[in-house]
């Protein structure tokens, strides 16, 4: 079996940070994000070889898994000559493939069962089966009525306040059947969503649901970035580095540097070769990223620190997000969500 990751997208939403870094290889504490993915399909030993379907800016994640020496499983890249959408990429990167595909879309954090889902889809004969999770406000996702038995009546993609009808979406993640991807036409840009999961209700196909209660987040907007690491740090999700883990304590790497006279306070995550000086204070839900220099008198709380930034003498920093390689100077306040991309430098008493 094998399982595709839909890694193409451009991660609009993400923008400043995915002009360089597409989505699928956002830090998430101290890996990149399709890590976690590549983690939870390890438990499902019949699947063989993961194939990660690119188009936007590839080569930086093919810089990032090489090989696939570091995930333990067998990786292969598939990039498409434009951008064919969810439906089109699927057809495209499973060429030659013949047996049952288990596909995630590449920005969900789960911890789905997925052994459990497959055993549904078999069990069920399904042409396929669908993970559905319960969310308060359907509008951004893709909107599943389901019957009593579980089989999935209606796929709505974005539906319209008027539309929404119930609370179970779209997961993101399924468990398709190749030999019902002739329907998909080639070369042209086609929406799983919006097309192929309509046909298998219209057709009256064997299409079932898999309604999953545990943990599970669209990491694609500021917002449910943020999110995910909270979620982490509070232990309503636990995986990667947090396995394990004292998270009552500051999650510190052994290759970090922090001063006498610095300050640490729980729960935050400090990666390797950072630098933290006399004086500053790094407080709670603060993530820094490999390198990353804070200044003395700095205080950092409720941010992320991407790779390589420094942060400058007194500065205060309470909710932002900041890109990899920034300058942020002395004495800059930048409270609340605002999102800093890469390599950008904050002038010295700056307030944002
Ligand atoms: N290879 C490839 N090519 N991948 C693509 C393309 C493409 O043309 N377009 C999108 N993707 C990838 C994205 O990188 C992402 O991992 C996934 O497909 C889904 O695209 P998003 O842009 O993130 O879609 P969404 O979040 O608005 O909606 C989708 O996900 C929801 C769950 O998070 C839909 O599947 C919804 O139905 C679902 O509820
Ligand atoms: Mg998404």
């Amino acid at each position: 079996m094998k399982a595709i990751l839909l890694a193409g997208g451009k991660g609009t939403r993400l923008r400043p940070l995915t002009l360089h870094t597409p989505k699928p290889v956002v830090p998430i504490f101290d890996r990149v994000f399709l890590h976690y993915q590549i983690d939870l399909l390890k438990q499902v030993p019949e699947i063989d070889e993961v194939i990660l379907s690119l188009n936007y800016q590839p080569r930086r994640i093919e810089e990032v898994f090489g090989e696939g020496e570091g995930t333990g499983v067998k990786l292969r890249y598939v990039v498409e000559p434009a951008p064919l959408g969810t439906g089109g990429a699927i057809r495209y990167a499973a060429q030659g493939v013949t047996d049952t595909i288990v596909v995630f879309n590449g920005d969900v954090m789960t911890s789905v069962d997925v052994n459990a889902v497959v055993k549904r889809h078999r069990d069920a004969k399904a042409r396929a089966t669908i993970v559905l999770t319960p969310v308060e406000n359907p509008s951004a996702y893709g909107l599943v009525e389901t019957d009593a038995e579980g089989r999935v009546t209606r796929f709505l993609e974005k539906p319209s306040a008027n539309e929404i009808t119930c609370d179970t979406i779209n997961a993101g993640i399924y468990v398709l059947e190749p030999d019902t991807f002739d329907r998909i036409p080639k070369d042209v840009n086609y929406s799983i969503e919006r097309a192929y999961f309509p046909s298998l209700t219209e057709r009256g196909e064997t299409f079932v649901a898999y309604i999953d209660r545990g943990y599970w987040i669209d990491i694609g907007t500021p917002e449910k970035y943020i999110q995910v690491h909270r979620d982490m740090f509070d232990g309503r999700f636990t995986a990667g580095p947090f396995v394990g883990a004292d998270r009552t304590q500051p999650i510190v790497s052994p290759e970090a540097r922090i001063d006498e006279g610095a300050t640490l306070e729980a729960p935050c995550f400090i990666d390797a070769g950072v630098h933290v000086k006399a004086g500053a204070v790094i407080g709670r839900y603060a993530v820094l990223g490999k390198g990353v220099v804070v200044e003395d008198g700095a205080e950092v709380r409720n941010t992320i620190v991407w790779p390589n930034t420094r942060v400058g003498q007194n500065a205060v920093l309470d909710g932002p997000i900041l890109g990899r390689g920034c300058h942020i100077g002395r004495n800059v306040s930048l409270n609340g969500p605002a999102v800093v991309g890469d390599k950008s430098a904050l002038t010295d008493f700056t307030h944002l």
